[in-house]
């Protein structure tokens, strides 16, 4: 085939881009296993920023001539603009995002557009793109995570002091407020930011350049390209650009611990949410009634937020399960990176904004939390630290002596705090009037002054330094 005819032929098919030493076209079934351009058009914004900077390096080093970038860059625009304003056709004959810009380029610009394609790979290519996307992902993941930071912290301030009961094993075990348990997750919304923005930081650099996989003979300079795109630098092995989804994989698991995050707290909304603990009223709208029991007020984006948890954790076994075996360079198996991404990023975004205007919406009853935390014996602990601190009691001893008063209390079916004089006297003689000031539930929280404890004056130092270590620039 001589160059003029193979510029004349038509660039519709992937045969026409890859394909000159093919005698048929790929078969239907193969068409439809192959093509990615279903989900992969997400990275069409991508894919011109890096085809853009890779035209003004191949120009920069004299690779291709300055008519020629020029023709590229404004081709490439009034791609993004068709594609912007729906025009664009997505043809599952050319497989990918790639190959149908690059296709529509060659037919808006001819010769120039044949060009572009120098000195790089779909390998690269697609490396270097989808490390633009993920990037952009951590940053929405940031914000987000910082929004609801923010909703908590509000919320937080606003229960400083509201008594409600602190559980292990779901039991009721001492008395926290409700601004120390809203401060919980603050903290773990912390981390989960760290870990986006390690991640960002690991995978800011830049694969462009590597090619196929073994890099190119062509005078390229990778910084440039690196620069133009925003990364730190270029990836320094060719064979690992093309080959690592170690961004990817880094994505998803801070996504999916993101996400148990937020199923706990769904959970906590779900189950605070029922008559039986009465603790919560979450925001109507985003609850459901029932079609058949006019009473319900089903907590579904709660139970979603919950749900979908499972989804994220999966895609992170499914990528982890795409690679484990892979030998290096790029395989095709690779293809398989997108989807689950995809959906894990637009599933914890979704569930980062439900779960934080949910809580923006949600009415506390601070009565109820603190009726809760009264029953159960909650201030148990309280007694036996008050024998060890005030009589010099042993502590085992004291544990010993409080769990005698909790049995006397169960026997009268009364509450701790309402065992009589007497009969706490009968329990141990030293124990006197004095140890009521610590068996009430404020008084109990208000004793755990401890650094990092529940004692109002404490939960209101740490919602300052959150604000100072999350919320300030
Ligand atoms: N659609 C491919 C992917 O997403 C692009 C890279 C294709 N490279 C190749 N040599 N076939 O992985």
């Amino acid at each position: 085939m001589t160059k003029t005819s193979e510029k004349s032929e038509p660039v519709r098919t992937a045969r026409a881009l890859w394909g000159g030493h093919f005698a048929t076209d790929p078969a239907p079934l193969m068409q439809r296993i192959n093509a990615s351009i279903g989900f992969d058009k997400r990275l069409w914004a991508e894919d011109i920023r890096g085809s853009i900077a890779h035209a003004r390096m191949l120009a920069a080093c004299g690779i291709i001539s300055e008519t020629d970038r020029d023709a590229i860059i404004a081709g490439l625009k009034e791609i993004a603009r068709e594609i912007e304003e729906g025009s664009f056709v997505f043809d599952p004959a050319l497989e990918d995002i790639h190959l149908n810009i690059e296709a529509r380029l060659i037919e808006r610009i001819g010769e120039a557009g044949r060009r572009l394609h120098t000195a790089r790979s779909r390998n690269d290519q697609v490396a270097t793109d989808l490390r633009l996307w993920v990037k952009a992902a951590c940053d929405r993941a940031d914000r987000l995570l910082r929004a609801l930071q923010e909703v908590l912290l509000v919320r937080a301030e606003a229960h400083a002091e509201d008594v409600m009961p602190g559980f292990t094993h779901l039991q009721v075990a001492q008395p926290v407020t409700l601004g120390h348990h809203l401060l919980a997750y603050v903290e773990m919304f912390g981390r989960d930011r760290s870990r986006f923005s390690d991640a960002a930081r690991r995978m800011d650099e830049c694969p462009l350049g590597a090619a196929a996989l073994a890099g190119t003979s062509f005078p390229i300079d990778r910084a440039m390209t690196a620069r133009e795109l925003g990364f730190a630098r270029p990836m320094a092995n060719s064979i690992d650009a093309v080959s690592d989804r170690d961004f990817v994989l880094d994505y998803l698991a801070s996504a999916a611990i993101t996400a148990v995050h937020l199923s706990r707290l769904a959970e906590e909304l779900v189950l605070w949410a029922t008559p039986q603990f009465g603790f919560i009223k979450l925001p109507e709208a985003f609850t459901s009634g029932s079609s058949i029991m006019p009473q319900k007020r089903n907590p579904d984006a709660a139970e979603l937020v919950r749900g979908k948890a499972g989804r994220v954790i999966g895609h992170l076994m499914a990528l982890l399960t795409v690679l484990k075996g892979l030998p290096l360079a790029y395989s095709k198996d690779m293809q398989e990176d997108k989807e689950g991404l995809f959906d894990a990023a637009d599933t914890l975004e979704l569930c980062l904004a439900a779960t934080a205007a949910m809580l923006e919406g949600a009415r506390f009853d601070s009565a109820r939390m603190r009726e809760a935390a009264a029953i159960g014996h909650s201030t148990a602990t309280d007694l036996a630290d008050w024998l060890v601190r005030v009589k010099g009691v042993p502590f085992r001893e004291a544990h010993g002596i409080a769990a005698r008063a909790v049995r006397r209390a169960e026997e009268l079916g009364c509450r701790l705090e309402e065992l009589p004089d007497a009969e706490l006297r009968a329990l141990d003689p030293r124990i006197d009037a004095g140890v009521r000031a610590v068996l009430g539930v404020e008084r109990s929280v208000a004793s755990r002054t401890s650094f990092g404890g529940t004692a109002p004056i404490r939960v209101r130092e740490a919602i300052a330094a959150a604000r100072r270590r999350f919320l300030e620039p």
